[in-house]
């Protein structure tokens, strides 16, 4: 019964703060939840799996930032056990997604062992 409680007070804080969040960037024009950041319309259809894969990145990396987010402001011990499972479960929809993409971009795969190259050749110095 107290667990009941504890997940149904999460998904009540977690609607009420995505209400707010999508009211705020809907104000602003900048809305992301349910939508694309860009216009898929105008993606050519070569291009479609991989911009789908990179706007589910982008989507997943928002709920991470969203749950650690959550987390950080509950006062609530258990509360924050789960709000910080979810979000180490979207840094693995991250590494799905990421996985999908680097297997139809070569060239992003390259520059992803690019990127961390110069990350470890910058820390060694
Ligand atoms: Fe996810």
């Amino acid at each position: 019964m107290k667990t009941k409680t504890v997940i149904m007070s999460v998904c009540l804080v977690i609607a009420a703060f995505a209400g707010y969040l999508l009211a705020d960037a809907t104000q602003k024009g900048e809305a992301q939840m349910a939508t694309t950041p860009v216009d898929m319309s105008k993606v050519p259809q070569a291009d479609l799996e991989k911009e789908i894969a990179r706007n589910g990145i982008t989507a997943e990396l928002d709920a991470i930032n969203f749950y650690e987010q959550m987390a950080s402001m509950t006062k609530n011990a258990t509360t924050r056990k789960v709000l910080l499972d979810i979000a180490r479960e979207e840094k693995t929809h991250v590494g799905e997604f990421q996985a999908l993409l680097i297997n139809m971009d070569q060239e992003q795969r390259t520059e992803l062992e690019s990127g961390k190259r110069e990350v470890e050749a910058l820390a060694k110095n």
